[in-house]
């Protein structure tokens, strides 16, 4: 995920351009570049780091011009550097481009353009963009960029600019957010509407597969096709600070509805409904290192924790080899039994949890190969592993993590489905159906977050219980801590998880009508389990409210509220649980009248031990 603008009217287009990539900062902030056209040359000035050491560098400089493009970077492909940032350029520097998504066959894109002559300046996968265009163009930027992308696959929002053609600026987008706002002489383009909200609320919004051709007086739009397409422009009522939030209330309450997005973002070029197998580019083991491998350890904290937590039960039953699971702060304290045919498998979000790198350093210096599995590109724990599986769940703003969670999950189920096939542990049959179900997971989380009216029901009726207890087996344990991590945090109600058959062992005693018991009951291995735990529940007055799937008949005999999720097997169904839980700590939080993406006493990421 990251920000992209652009400019033309009669303003000068640098400061509208700062002012733009500021508003889309929540999109990324490693680093960002902006690019201006004036007196017949192009100039580019680009920055790692946040926005203001870019504005900074240009404070007092007088760019002049007024069209112009800018960027504010979350890196996915090649590291954070003053190189990395965009816009890159063409060979002859007259060809300069911003670019949100991923370009899933650059690699062998930019073979091809290498072997052709092009030079490279980045290790990113936009560059190759540039050069397409340079390739294609021939006195017509927006039949250049039209050729261009029919050679992409993936995902991209662009803006596009050339030194031929001063007044005009291309956009085009697939599966990657791109607005175009009207003004009055005036025109704007953006990954999202709260960049030019202070100049206009008239706004185009684009379907995959458009090029926009934009100067001041007039925007058309084509099809891959090269035909004109009709778009109509709409009046958007959102403030500023609403529309950051893309109209959301909360971050948190945006991210959770990000997830689809994020879920394929992570699964793109990884897993695909016609491939046979999964490619994990980055893994940095090879097959035989895969045979080799004796154990795994898992190192994470929180959130990332509960994930590796369901990442054991993937990888235990999928790839048969033994996981064991730290949080990381015990890791190193532990003397941990780990050698140099020990895989250590990192999770992390930020990247920069102290425990869990210190937790990767440990696991390093007793021989493991280390594996992480992280989301912000050149972190240190990025950097200091073997190899990195990146998710691409795009800058987590609330300090309640939600899509870095979901994605880990799918990350975690790519990694178990590839050493299961590698290392002969999995059926074909097995292998093909969870890649099929694995594959319609992030349509399944769009159809529950299209309708989920009954949970602020629950959520409104249970805001002022004493305490929550969370049960679940198997992989659903992990559910069961993540939601009453969840409601912990941002609504400061008293959370247990547990797993429901130790409830009987001591937790069972808390049970009163204060109590409510959330039972994550999905069908699987221990279903009719977590039914008698229920029952043994509701003969202590306790009230339950169940997470179940969509065609579960069964569950109403015993829980008295339900909240129904689509179908999946009970391996990935931790992806689909977490949305209802979430949602229900957020509304519980909300009918609290809680600050929700900043709770009291955390911060986003703990970097110190
Ligand atoms: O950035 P990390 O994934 O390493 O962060 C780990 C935990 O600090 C994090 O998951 C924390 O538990 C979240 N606030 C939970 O919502």
């Amino acid at each position: 995920m990251c920000g992209i603008v652009g400019y033309t009217g009669g303003r000068e287009a640098c400061p509208v351009l700062l002012d733009g990539l500021k508003r889309l900062e929540y999109r990324g902030y490693d680093s960002a570049g902006i690019a201006v056209f004036n007196d017949g040359r192009v100039a580019v000035h680009k920055a790692a780091g946040k926005l203001s050491v870019l504005a900074s560098a240009l404070d007092g400089v007088q760019l002049g011009g007024s069209i112009g493009i800018g960027h504010t970077r979350w890196a996915t492909h090649g590291r954070p550097s003053d190189e990395n940032a965009h816009p890159h350029v063409d060979c002859s520097g007259e060809i300069v481009v911003v670019h949100n998504g991923i370009i899933e066959n650059y690699l062998s894109l930019k073979e091809d353009l290498v072997a052709r002559g092009h030079r490279f300046t980045s290790e990113t996968d936009t560059e190759v963009v540039a050069h397409l265009v340079e390739e294609a163009y021939d006195g017509d930027l927006a039949e250049a960029v039209r050729q261009a992308i029919l050679r992409l696959d993936g995902s991209f929002a662009l803006a596009v600019m050339c030194r031929h053609e001063p007044n005009l600026l291309v956009a085009a987008r697939r599966h990657s957010p791109l607005v175009v706002g009207v003004g009055s002489n005036e025109n704007f383009i953006a990954s999202d509407v709260p960049a030019f909200l202070a100049y206009t609320k008239r706004v185009h919004f684009i379907e995959d597969d458009t090029v926009a051709v934009i100067n001041r007086t007039s925007v058309e739009f084509r099809g891959l096709d090269g035909r004109p397409i009709v778009n109509n422009v709409h009046e958007v009522e959102w403030d500023a600070a609403m529309a950051e939030r893309g109209g959301y209330e909360h971050f948190m309450l945006k991210e959770i509805h990000e997830q689809p997005v994020a879920l394929r973002e992570t699964m793109r070029g990884r897993l695909s409904s016609e491939h046979a197998d999964v490619a994990l580019e980055g893994l940095g083991l090879s097959d035989e290192d895969i045979r080799s491998i004796d154990k795994i350890v898992i190192v994470a904290c929180g959130t990332a924790y509960h994930a590796a937590m369901a990442g054991k039960y993937m990888i235990e039953r999928l790839v048969r080899l033994p996981v064991e699971l730290d949080v990381a702060s015990e890791l190193r304290y532990r003397d941990p039994i780990i050698d140099d045919r020990t895989l250590a498998l990192v999770i992390s979000q930020s990247g920069e949890t102290a425990d869990t790198l210190a937790g990767l350093r440990e696991a390093r210096r007793r021989g493991a190969r280390v594996l992480a599995v992280c989301n912000v590109v050149g972190s240190s724990v990025a950097r200091e592993s073997g190899g990195v599986l990146y998710t691409y769940a795009g800058p987590e703003i609330a300090v309640a993590s939600t899509k870095a969670y979901t994605t880990q999950l799918m990350v975690l189920a790519l990694i178990a489905l590839h050493f299961g096939r590698v290392r002969g542990a999995l059926t074909p049959d097995r292998d093909a159906d969870l890649r099929r179900m694995l594959w319609t997971i992030p349509e399944q989380a769009d159809l529950f977050l299209a309708d989920y009216g009954d949970l602020i029901d629950c959520a409104e009726r249970y805001h002022n219980i004493g305490g929550f207890l969370y049960m679940g087996r198997g992989p659903n344990l992990a559910s069961a801590l993540e939601g009453a991590l969840k409601i912990k945090e941002i609504a400061y109600i008293h959370a247990e998880g547990y797993a429901a058959g130790e409830m009987k062992h001591g937790p069972i005693a808390m049970i009163d009508p204060t109590m409510a018991t959330v039972a994550v009951s999905t069908k699987g291995r221990t279903y009719e389990k977590v039914l008698s735990n229920i029952l043994e529940v509701k003969a202590r007055m306790g009230e339950v409210i169940a997470v179940a799937g969509r065609h579960d008949e069964e569950i109403a005999k015993y829980a008295d509220h339900i909240i129904r999720v689509p179908e999946t097997d009970e391996l990935l169904s931790p992806i689909l649980n977490a949305l209802p839980l979430q949602l229900l700590a957020y509304h519980v939080a909300k009918f609290r009248g809680h600050e929700i993406d900043q709770p009291r006493n955390l911060a986003k990421s703990v970097t110190v031990e």
